[in-house]
């Protein structure tokens, strides 16, 4: 099956997770490998476009002909996705971005207090990087994002897509068995205003070149 070229088309996709630091030696994550984002970048570049990536800390190979950034934090992230968005087409948020970030980074290795068992962290709320861009009223384009769902995964993916003003959200339930985060496969569902539609289980690289495929004709319809 042809993919839809995206010649001269220019997309910036995010990837993996970030790390929000407590303290030099400690940090806060997930799971994510990077590997659907990866996967993304590749078939876009293949596709024709000029992909730049910008990965959290993940230990993937640049796939052929992609512009890499690599960035640890949120805020890093952010303003380094806010950069490619100001040139590009397509924006595509498949990094499992740390919601939180502990309140401060303590210069020094933090010290157990020695007395109870319980110890709490004061986190701030990090900015949505894929909210911001696709509330842009200038140079905003064509917005993807994810969802990574345990429960009601349609309900609460359709809550994302309205929430956050997305062209496009890619919900994937990532309490299934050898799906979403880590894995080398997903099962995913495509949803838009316009309704949605199930892709089976598959290798992450082949969902990765349907995806492309339906978001550049989405994106280029008219
Ligand atoms: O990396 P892999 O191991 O291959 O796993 C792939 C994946 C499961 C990580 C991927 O398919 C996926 O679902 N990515 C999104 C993970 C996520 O954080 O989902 P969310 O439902 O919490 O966030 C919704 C959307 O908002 C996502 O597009 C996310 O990138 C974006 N977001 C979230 C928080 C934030 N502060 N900024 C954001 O841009």
């Amino acid at each position: 099956r042809p993919t839809a070229s995206l010649a001269g088309r220019k997309i910036a996709v995010t990837a993996g997770p970030t790390r929000e630091a407590l303290d030099p030696v400690r940090f806060l994550s997930n799971h994510s490998s990077g590997k659907m984002g990866f996967a993304l970048a590749a078939a876009a570049q293949r596709a024709g476009a000029e992909v730049t990536l910008i990965a959290g800390p993940v230990n993937q190979p640049t796939p052929p002909g992609v512009k890499r950034i690599d960035v640890t934090d949120a805020l890093e992230m952010r303003e380094t996705a806010e950069r490619a968005a100001d040139l590009c087409d397509i924006f595509i948020a498949a990094a499992a971005v740390a919601d939180f970030r502990p309140a401060e980074i303590s210069a020094q290795k933090i010290k157990k207090t020695g007395d109870g068992e319980r110890e709490s962290l004061a986190l701030v709320k990090n900015p949505d990087i894929v909210a911001a861009i696709a509330a842009r009223k200038e140079r905003r384009p064509f917005t993807v994002g994810f969802a990574a769902e345990t429960e009601k995964m349609l309900e609460h993916a359709r809550g994302k897509l309205a929430r956050k003003n997305l062209d496009l959200i890619i919900a994937n339930d990532v309490s299934a068995a050898d799906s979403g985060f880590d894995s080398d496969r997903n099962a995913v569902t495509v949803i838009d205003a316009g309704g949605s539609r199930e892709l089976p289980p598959a290798l992450k690289t082949g969902l990765a070149e349907q995806l492309i495929e339906i978001i550049a004709d989405k994106a280029f319809a008219q």
